[in-house]
C-alpha cells in the first residue's frame, strides 16, 4: 500500500531560483492494484518516484510504504519496496545468477530462498537462456529483466517502477506487462509510470494524470472517459491539459 500525502519538491537551479518539480501531489495505491503515473517528459514521475523510494526527501508534505513514513523510517520502506529506476547499475562483467545472488545476500537472503526466488521470476520473464550468461553480452530488454529481479529480488509488497519498458521491443515489452499483471493478483501494490497512452490503458487499475508537477485528475480509464465523454487516453490527457491551462489563465486574469 502506498499512501502520498502532499508532496512537493523544490529543486534550486542554477540561476537561485527555485523550481517546483512535484507540487503538492497526493494519490495512494491499494494492495492488489496497479497504479499508472502518466505524464509527458519533465511531468515529474521520476521525482515523486524517487522520493517515495527514500533516494531523496521531499520538500515538504510525505507519503507511506505498507504503513512506514518515507521520512522517518526509510530502513522499513526500502524492506516494503522495490525500485526500477531508469539509471539502476547493472554490474556488467558478472553472469546474470551471480549478480542477483549479491543482491539477495545484500537484502540478507537465505541462499535457498535466493535461489528459488531467481528461479521463480526468470520462469516469469522467460529468462532462463541467459542466467548464466555475462551481463555484459545481454540485450536491453535482457538488462531490463535482469534490472527489474534485482529491484524485487527480497519480494517487496510494494513495487515502483520508473518506465519500466521504456525502448523495449515488443515482445519483451508484453513479457514485462504480463509480469507486472501476475504480481498484482499475487496482492503487491504496483506504482507505474510511462508516457505510453496505450500502455496505462492496458495495464493500470487506475490512471494518475501528472503534468507540470501537478495532478491534473486520477481514476480508473471507465471514469476518465465518462467524465470527459471522450473514448482515447490521448484525448483525455489533452483535455485536462487545456483545462489546467484555461484555470491558470483565468487565475491571471482576476
Ligand atoms: N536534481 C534535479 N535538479 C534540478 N531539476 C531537476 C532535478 N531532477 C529533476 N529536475 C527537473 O524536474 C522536472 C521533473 O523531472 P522528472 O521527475 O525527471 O520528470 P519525468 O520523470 O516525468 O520525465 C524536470 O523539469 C526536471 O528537469
Ligand atoms: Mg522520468
Amino acid at each position: 500500500m502506498i499512501e502520498v500525502k502532499n508532496l512537493t519538491k523544490q529543486f534550486t537551479q542554477k540561476d537561485g531560483e527555485m523550481f517546483t518539480a512535484v507540487d503538492n501531489v497526493s494519490f495512494h495505491v491499494n494492495k492488489g492494484e496497479i497504479v499508472c503515473l502518466l505524464g509527458v517528459n519533465g511531468a515529474g514521475k521520476t521525482t515523486t518516484m524517487r522520493i517515495l523510494s527514500t533516494v531523496f526527501e521531499p520538500t515538504s508534505g510525505t507519503a507511506e510504504i505498507e504503513g512506514y513514513d518515507i521520512i522517518k523510517e526509510g530502513h522499513d520502506v526500502r524492506r516494503n519496496l522495490g525500485f526500477l529506476s531508469g539509471d539502476t547499475g547493472l554490474y556488467t562483467r558478472l553472469k546474470v545468477r551471480e549478480f542477483l545472488r549479491y543482491f539477495g545476500d545484500l537484502y540478507g537472503l537465505e541462499r535457498s530462498q535466493t535461489n528459488a526466488r531467481i528461479e521463480e521470476m526468470a520462469n516469469m520473464l522467460d529468462m532462463q537462456e541467459f542466467l548464466d550468461k555475462k551481463i555484459d553480452f545481454l540485450s536491453t530488454g535482457m538488462r531490463q529483466k535482469v534490472s527489474i529481479v534485482r529491484s524485487i529480488i527480497h519480494n517487496p509488497p510494494v513495487m515502483i517502477l520508473d518506465e519500466p519498458t521504456s525502448g523495449l521491443d515488443i515482445l519483451t515489452a508484453r513479457n514485462i506487462v504480463s509480469f507486472i499483471k501476475r504480481s498484482k493478483e499475487e496482492g503487491k501494490s504496483v506504482l507505474f509510470s510511462t508516457h505510453i497512452m496505450r500502455e496505462a490503458e492496458r495495464l493500470a487499475d487506475r490512471i494518475v494524470l501528472i503534468h507540470q508537477g501537478r495532478i491534473l485528475t486520477e481514476g480508473s480509464l471507465e471514469k476518465l472517459r465518462e467524465e470527459t465523454q471522450l473514448l482515447d487516453l490521448d484525448d483525455i490527457f489533452v483535455y485536462f491539459v487545456n483545462k489546467m491551462t484555461d484555470e491558470e489563465v483565468a487565475e491571471n486574469e482576476l
